[in-house]
């Protein structure tokens, strides 16, 4: 099984998802560490109850060096063996350092289905520009933020009366099927098999 690490900022409830599917005996991947840069992130309490080893690198305790945070986070990664890394609401940009040491084995969960509303915010502005359908995308980590290229998507409609709460809690359902199935696809140099008409019906 390929060995991965997952790198969280908060809530981590795509980081179950991955979890769950790793720990089927068929999937080829199991996760090995899990990294927040948040002690207060709530994934890691279900992280320890899955027993996953779990490490808290907080970036406030390196000033502006992002580097250096980064060079701590890759000394984890390298110790635990970790071949591929998932982001999964990791909300802090990574810089050359990682991401060239890493190159092609970082992938990353986007709320929006890029190219569209890259960065912050992206349900509200997808109310906001009048959209009928929103989604989510698995894309591999490039320096350009959300440009990496794309592995899967997923879509759901855009309702009359949704807020960013109700469209959020809609496509988070789809992100959470969406990651393990990519993330599979990925491992085995796989096409995605993903059927967007069963997606957008639920
Ligand atoms: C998810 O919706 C994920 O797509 C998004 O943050 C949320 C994290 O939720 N990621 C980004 O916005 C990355 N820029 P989770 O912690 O429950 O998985």
């Amino acid at each position: 099984k390929e060995r991965i690490a997952i790198l969280i900022s908060g809530r981590g409830s795509n980081m179950d998802a991955l979890i769950a599917a790793c720990a089927k005996p068929s999937f080829p991947a199991s996760v090995e560490l899990v990294i927040s840069n948040n002690h207060d992130a709530a994934g890691l309490d279900t992280a320890r109850d899955a027993g996953i080893p779990t490490q808290v690198i907080d970036h406030h305790q390196f000033g502006k060096d992002r580097q250096a945070h980064e060079r701590q986070i890759d000394a984890a990664l390298q110790a635990h063996n970790i071949s591929t890394i998932c982001l999964a609401g990791y909300m802090r940009i990574l810089t050359p350092f990682l991401i060239n040491n890493w190159e092609g084995k970082i992938l990353n969960i986007h709320p929006s289905i890029l190219p569209l509303f890259p960065g912050l915010d992206t349900h509200a502005k997808a109310i906001k520009a009048g959209m009928k359908v929103h989604g989510c995308t698995v894309h591999i980590v490039t320096e350009d933020m959300d440009q990496g290229p794309i592995l899967g998507q997923a879509v759901v409609p855009v309702l009359p009366n949704d807020t960013e709460h109700s469209l959020a809690k809609r496509l988070l359902k789809q992100e959470h099927l969406l990651y393990p199935q990519v993330l599979k696809n990925f491992l085995r140099k796989e096409e995605p098999d993903i059927n967007v008409d069963a997606l957008i019906n639920g």
